[in-house]
């Protein structure tokens, strides 16, 4: 049995709070082994998980993959680009015919919204969504909550602005319902076109200007500008999008004194953040990516059910 109120993560909208706290209590556990000299617990053995990606990532894939190492599973990597996908194999007769060699778990990224949700229905192994088109990519913001929890140690009374595109950003999404329920007071900033309609009913603050966005916040997590959609002219320039909505020095003022700058990656140095601030003495990018592979152990671990070494 899973110790989570679902078998599968396929997103923080249905997540309940009791469930996000579990996981990022028992993240703890899994960030202090990372600071061992033998990073590797044996909780996982016997359990094979697959890495299913239809769409590129470097973080994410990594991550998932070393902590299943670290966790002692078995792991096998799935990429499109060398599988009989290329030869018009379906998403259903992949799975089946992969997990017909006896697998447990499906760690999945996929370019359409709903493929995670569409695995439950057609195999018996746990799913984790890794990121499923414009809809959710749980991990993320359980990573970026942790990280912020870690630092301050509560939600309640932290004001989160996300800053980018709304529209399109699913780790946007999933921070929105994460941190609501957990009791983050969450805004939203980005340019009129990269808001979708009816953005009010997330309920979370709304602005189209930054500096007002900005001002008395405690943590700033930045979205990756997704250039590849500049040809739909979502807004007119780069340069314009960085004098309005970027993360400067000079922006930085107007934050609460303890101020985080987060950013999932990958980063556009220069357009959504300048160097200085990804790489300045608030910034807990790189500390985002490490605590990501203790919060990916406490999912894996969490959603195979199996007990750890020692347990009653
Ligand atoms: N943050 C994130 O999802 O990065 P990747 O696309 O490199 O996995």
């Amino acid at each position: 049995m899973s110790r989570l109120s679902s078998r599968h993560l396929l997103g923080l909208e249905e997540t309940p709070q009791e469930d996000i706290m579990l996981i990022l209590e028992t993240s703890n556990s899994f960030r202090e082994v990372l600071e061992r000299q033998v990073k590797k617990v044996p909780t996982l053995r016997g359990v094979t998980v697959l890495n299913l990606f239809y769409e590129n990532s470097t973080r994410t894939r990594i991550s998932f993959e070393l902590a299943e190492k670290r966790l002692s599973a078995d792991t096998i990597n799935f990429s499109t680009s060398t599988s009989s996908v290329k030869k018009g194999e379906s998403l259903r007769d992949t799975v089946q015919n992969i997990e017909a060699m006896k697998l447990d778990m499906v760690v999945v990224r996929h370019g359409s919204t709903g493929a995670p949700y569409f695995l439950t229905q057609c195999m018996d192994a746990n799913i984790i969504n890794a990121g499923d088109g414009a809809h959710e990519h749980p991990t993320q913001a359980l990573l970026d909550m942790y990280t912020i929890w870690k630092k301050y140690g509560k939600f309640a009374g932290l004001r989160v602005v996300l800053v980018g595109d709304v529209k399109h950003s699913r780790v946007i999404r999933s921070n929105i319902w994460g941190l609501k329920a957990v009791g983050a007071s969450v805004a939203l900033c980005g340019p009129s076109t990269l808001l979708p309609v009816e953005v009010e009913k997330f309920g979370c603050d709304v602005y189209h200007n930054i500096d007002e966005a900005l001002d008395g916040a405690d943590v700033v997590n930045v979205m990756r500008i997704q250039l590849e959609r500049q040809e739909g002219g979502m807004f007119p320039s780069q340069r314009e999008y960085t004098n309005l909505f970027g993360i400067t020095k000079e922006r930085l003022k107007l934050l609460n004194k303890n101020y985080t700058i987060m950013h999932p990656g990958p980063m556009n140095r220069g357009v959504e953040i300048t160097s200085e601030v990804a790489d300045g003495k608030n910034s807990v990018i790189l500390d985002q990516v490490t605590n990501g592979q203790a919060v990916r152990m406490a999912v894996l671990y969490l959603l195979s059910g199996k007990k750890e070494e020692g347990d009653a």
